[in-house]
């Protein structure tokens, strides 16, 4: 793999910035953002007056735990514009995220708030190893979705050639890798195993191609995922974090020259980690549910969103501003099965280690009784015989129930069995509702 680490000299001033002054900075801004806030949003005037809390009260950064916590239920009450800090015409762009369960979240930029996220994106794409000249396939989806035109904008201001591909018609992705020779794709990680597929099925060597650099986000995935996408691919993969009510991709991502997890781009968003129960703050370094509250956006501020994804904040590395440890799994993807907590990347990462199964797997909640039941579907790697596969899945539920300390069914298919995602994978299949 060819180096990728960009140049010192090449990062913002701020990237570079000493802790304290980027504490500073983040003082002031948060001061200023709770203060817009509080005077333009009446949900926020009122939930801040409903604690007695008031923008000045926030002299300290350790101040905002006095706060309110926003959650996605807020958003969905001010549906659609009910969180706008500015007026409807000073929005530039509305995004929205799907929201599996009725009401979508309305999310609104202004010009200045696109401006700001497509700066975020190119820093993003520069710290995954993407340089300007590059050019960067798109395969996130183009529309409400913030992944495609995110990626778009961003590759654009870092100097990047873009082909705008969007997600879907798999074939033609592999024509225009192999003809247009990008040096970087954007995608989820479900979906760019779907394309290194379709790849050996044309007869196409995937480590051949032109790829250097993948940046793959909008969905969990795991070290042994990096790990299989960098041996097939010959190239690097990159973490990259974002949420549309925040902004969308690039709030926080990973350094090449570290993969180490993704560094939050501090000065932008603010980060906590609190017990998903009880809501109390948590120290650094502890596990909990992620926080962030925006310190920049004009259109729609947001104060201590809690984003339900479950890490910890370490200290930096490759930069000074904290990293988030790469995100296993969603309060709300949290499978419980007779008791004992299962998130699909572990499960994730046991099919990984079993080298006669694919990555292409969903989990099957059903009902028997009153137990709940777990069964993973997985598929065999191609070239695979049956036989070996199914002893390799007997072998699976063996390492689960070692590894979790859960029983679970493992039921092996034929390789493509298992749906391919055009982005976000659906790595849970509930039937319990339904029986
Ligand atoms: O998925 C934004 C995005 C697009 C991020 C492209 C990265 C790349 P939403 O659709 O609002 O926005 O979904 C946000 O997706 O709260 C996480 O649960 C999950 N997620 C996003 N990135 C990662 C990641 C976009 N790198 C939700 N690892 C978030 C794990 C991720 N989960």
């Amino acid at each position: 793999m060819q180096d990728r680490t960009p140049r010192p000299e090449e990062l913002e001033p701020i990237e570079r910035a000493g802790v304290d002054e980027l504490r500073v900075l983040q003082l002031d801004r948060l001061r200023w953002s709770l203060r817009h806030a509080y005077d333009n949003v009446p949900h926020y005037r009122r939930t801040f007056e409903a604690l007695g809390v008031h923008p000045d009260d926030c002299r300290d950064l350790a101040d905002l735990a006095r706060f309110p916590l926003t959650g996605k239920a807020e958003l969905r009450e001010n549906y659609p514009f009910g969180m706008f800090a500015v007026p409807r015409e000073r929005i530039a762009r509305l995004h929205a995220s799907s929201g599996t369960t009725g009401r979508p979240t309305v999310v609104g930029y202004t010009r200045q708030d696109l401006t700001t996220w497509a700066r975020l994106m190119a820093r993003s794409i520069r710290a995954s190893g993407g340089r300007p000249g590059d050019r960067v396939h798109v395969a996130y989806g183009y529309g409400l979705f913030t992944g495609g035109l995110g990626a778009h904008y961003g590759a654009e201001e870092l100097g990047c050639t873009v082909i705008p591909v969007s997600g879907g018609m798999t074939e033609r992705q592999v024509m225009l890798i192999r003809d247009l020779a990008p040096e970087v794709i954007m995608v989820t990680p479900s979906y760019l195993l779907a394309i290194v597929d379709e790849m050996e099925r044309q007869g196409i060597d995937p480590r051949a191609t032109s790829l250097q650099v993948g940046i793959f986000g909008a969905e969990p995935w795991t070290e042994d995922m990096r790990h299989e996408m960098e041996r097939r691919l010959d190239m690097h993969a990159v973490d990259i974090y974002g949420l549309s009510e925040l902004m969308g991709p690039g709030v926080a991502n990973e350094c090449v020259e570290t993969k180490d997890g993704p560094h939050l781009w501090e000065d932008h968003f603010y980060p906590e980690i609190i017990d998903p129960v009880t809501g109390a703050v948590l120290p650094d370094g502890e596990r909990g549910e992620l926080v962030l509250t925006s310190l920049t956006r004009e259109a729609m501020p947001v104060v201590r969103y809690r984003t339900r994804d479950l890490t910890r904040l370490l200290p930096g590395t490759a930069r000074p501003m904290r990293r988030i440890e790469k995100i296993t799994g969603r309060t709300d993807d949290m499978m419980i099965v007779r008791g004992v907590n299962v998130f699909p990347t572990q499960i994730e990462e046991l099919i990984l280690r079993t080298p006669q199964l694919s990555p292409h797997f969903q989990c099957v909640l059903d009902r028997q009784g009153r137990l709940d039941t777990l069964t993973v579907r997985v598929e065999r790697r191609p070239g695979v015989t049956p036989e070996s596969a199914e002893r390799a899945g007997a072998a699976l539920v063996e390492l689960v129930r070692n590894t979790i300390g859960v029983s679970v069914a493992v039921q092996v298919i034929a390789p493509d069995g298992v749906e391919r995602s055009m982005g976000k994978m659906r790595r849970i299949v509930d039937h319990r509702r339904a029986g």
